[in-house]
């Protein structure tokens, strides 16, 4: 049995499909070049939902529909961030979603839509002691996320964030979408079924991996010896943050449109130069990963530059996976949807090995 359930289909849908032979993503029909970069997070967020929910408007509907959300949950959260920021940032988040209502309409879901984008930055301004700063309800969302996290950003910026929201916006059965489809499959709430995917998603082994990435290039920057470091960390049994993932074989394709992102943002500035930095890195990794696991075909996943784009971006490494979540739950909200739809409750078996009772006689 693979304690993984690698290779198990466990649902059937029409949102996303992985070719991890081929390194290819497809969102409902479209390929992952033909959205990122050129659909807005809004336009992405409607493909998603499309046949999950009667009333849907059309894309610039939608998207003011997204910014009133933004509005709402700032206004019926706000009486409660002041407490949020004793925790850590993802679990304040996680914390204010927890606080809204539990029900399956568009008006839910949008509400989840603008959870992530507007308690992230409210929670890293109150943590460096500034007041959050309202949403504007007209903004695009990845623009009115940035303007709320440090103030008006660069188109440039803007447009990096908008395309990583639509690179990570899903990606067929990873474990936080598999942990929505659970307990969404219970019929409970979206809110509920949010909170299981926001929980999967923290691990180090899914979306909690860009922080650490940005440590490993600091630690690496520091050693001067990339291979060396590499090697050590490999001997004492680490993972390379960054590599390997469970179902590509080949390059994962969203690294490459995010590394392109990171390119646009400038050569000869401050990301270039970690750019620059961060290949040279991912080329020794790539190397030290084929001699220490010949058996295994590890290359770059889509953490290794959504590090990079975040930190230019602005954002401080323990809130990466936030962000994350803001792309993602767009994903999860259709998926819980079309798990619902089949009425099916998921329930697998486990194989009891333990101790058995005594018989008595
Ligand atoms: N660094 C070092 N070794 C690795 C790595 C890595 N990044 N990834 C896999 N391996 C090794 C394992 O140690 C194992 O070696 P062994 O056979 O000698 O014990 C072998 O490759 C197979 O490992 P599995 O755990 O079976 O591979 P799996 O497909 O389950 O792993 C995973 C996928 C969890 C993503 C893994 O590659 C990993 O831990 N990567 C680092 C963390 C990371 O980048 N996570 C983000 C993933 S992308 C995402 O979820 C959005």
């Amino acid at each position: 049995m693979a304690n993984g359930l690698d290779d198990v289909v466990a649902a059937e849908t029409v949102l996303s499909d992985v070719d991890g032979a081929g390194g290819h993503l497809t969102i409902r029909g479209h390929s992952l070049a033909e959205l990122a970069g050129h659909w807005r997070y809004g336009q992405v967020v409607r493909l998603l939902f499309d046949g999950f929910f009667d009333e849907l408007p059309g894309d610039d509907e939608l998207e003011k529909a997204i910014g009133n959300a933004r509005v709402e949950v700032f206004e019926r959260l706000q009486p409660m961030l002041a407490e949020l920021p004793a925790l850590d940032v993802y679990s304040g988040m996680r914390a204010g979603i927890a606080l809204l209502p539990d029900g399956e309409s568009l008006a839910d879901a949008l509400r989840l839509i603008a959870a992530p984008a507007v308690l992230t930055p409210a929670l890293l301004r109150l943590g460096r002691g500034e007041k959050p700063l309202t949403p504007d309800a007209r903004a695009d969302h990845a623009n009115d996320m940035l303007r709320m996290l440090s103030g008006t950003p660069s188109p440039a910026l803007a447009k990096a964030l908008d395309t990583y929201l639509v690179t990570v916006c899903d990606h067929g059965l990873n474990a936080s979408t598999f942990a929505t489809r659970v307990v969404a499959s219970t019929q409970a709430g979206l809110t509920s079924a949010i909170l299981a995917g926001l929980g999967a998603l923290k691990g180090p082994l899914h979306g909690g991996a860009p922080g650490p990435v940005i440590e490993m290039l600091d630690a690496i920057e520091a050693s001067g010896d990339a291979a060396a470091w590499l090697r050590n960390e490999i001997a004492r049994g680490e993972r390379i943050m960054g590599f390997g993932h469970r179902i590509y074989r080949v390059r994962d394709p969203r690294a490459d449109v995010l590394k392109a992102v990171v390119r646009r943002l400038g050569t000869r500035n401050e990301s270039g130069r970690r750019l620059a930095f961060a290949e040279t890195v991912e080329q020794a990794a790539l190397d030290v990963l084929k001699v220490a696991k010949p058996q295994r075909s590890i290359q770059t996943n889509v953490e290794f530059y959504t590090a990079l784009l975040l930190e230019a971006a602005g954002f401080p490494k323990e809130a990466f996976s936030n962000v994350f979540a803001a792309g993602r739950v767009a994903g999860w909200i259709a998926h819980a949807r079309e798990q619902q739809a089949t009425g099916r409750l998921i329930r697998p078996q486990s194989r009891y090995v333990g101790p058995v009772p005594d018989l008595v006689a």
